[in-house]
């Protein structure tokens, strides 16, 4: 059976210039490579993705919403959490997640909450809402190495870890419909972008 958590894409163009992403956000001003850092950014960030990205999305009648920017250090990771829209409850909605630094040793992972788990929302360094989980809060289900640009379902628990000697770059992109400017759940993403799912 098919996971529910993630699907690979394959993109007819590079949607962002991962070289200057990492070296504009390096040389911020607090910027340590030993400490996870977060940014949220405008997804319309022509100086960020290629404009022919827009025009893409507008094809599925799509547009780019809210963007972040997360590096995750050498042997360090994110918590378990539920991304938060804040303004709909949550459902299986989807991110565009794009990854790079380590060749290997880098994973994304995805679990259930156990049986009478319910936790409350707060907020990431960024200012994001999400819900957060401690590791014997979940079940674990499915794990990756993400090795090219990648549907991501965010309304289940995930994490990321960087076991790599090697900063973990990913940058996150919230697709949103144009007919009611909500999130995309994570089996219409499926099929609406179906001719890239690989
Ligand atoms: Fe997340």
């Amino acid at each position: 059976m098919s996971n529910i958590y993630y699907r690979y894409l394959n993109l007819p163009f590079s949607f962002i210039d991962e070289e200057k992403i990492t070296k504009d956000y390096s040389n911020m001003a607090n910027f340590d490579p030993n400490k996870n850092g977060q940014w949220r950014i405008d997804g319309i960030n022509p100086n960020i993705f290629n404009k022919k990205a827009y025009k893409w999305l507008t094809a599925f009648n799509c547009h780019a919403g809210v963007a972040e920017i997360f590096y995750t250090a050498p042997h360090s990771k994110i918590m378990y959490h539920i991304d938060y829209s804040g303004f709909y409850p949550v459902f299986d909605y989807v991110k565009f997640n794009f990854v790079w630094g380590p060749k290997e040793n880098h994973y994304m992972k995805w679990g259930e909450p156990k049986y009478g788990v319910s936790n409350e929302v707060g907020y990431n360094s960024c200012g994001s809402p999400h819900i957060l989980y401690k590791m014997d809060e979940i079940d674990e289900k499915e794990s990756v190495c993400i090795t090219q640009p990648i549907l991501v379902n965010v309304g289940r628990p995930h994490r990321a870890i960087n076991d790599s000697d090697v900063g973990r770059w990913c940058l996150c992109l919230i697709p949103k419909t144009n007919i009611d400017g909500c999130r995309i759940e994570f089996n219409q993403a499926i099929e609406l972008f179906k001719y890239y799912i690989t």
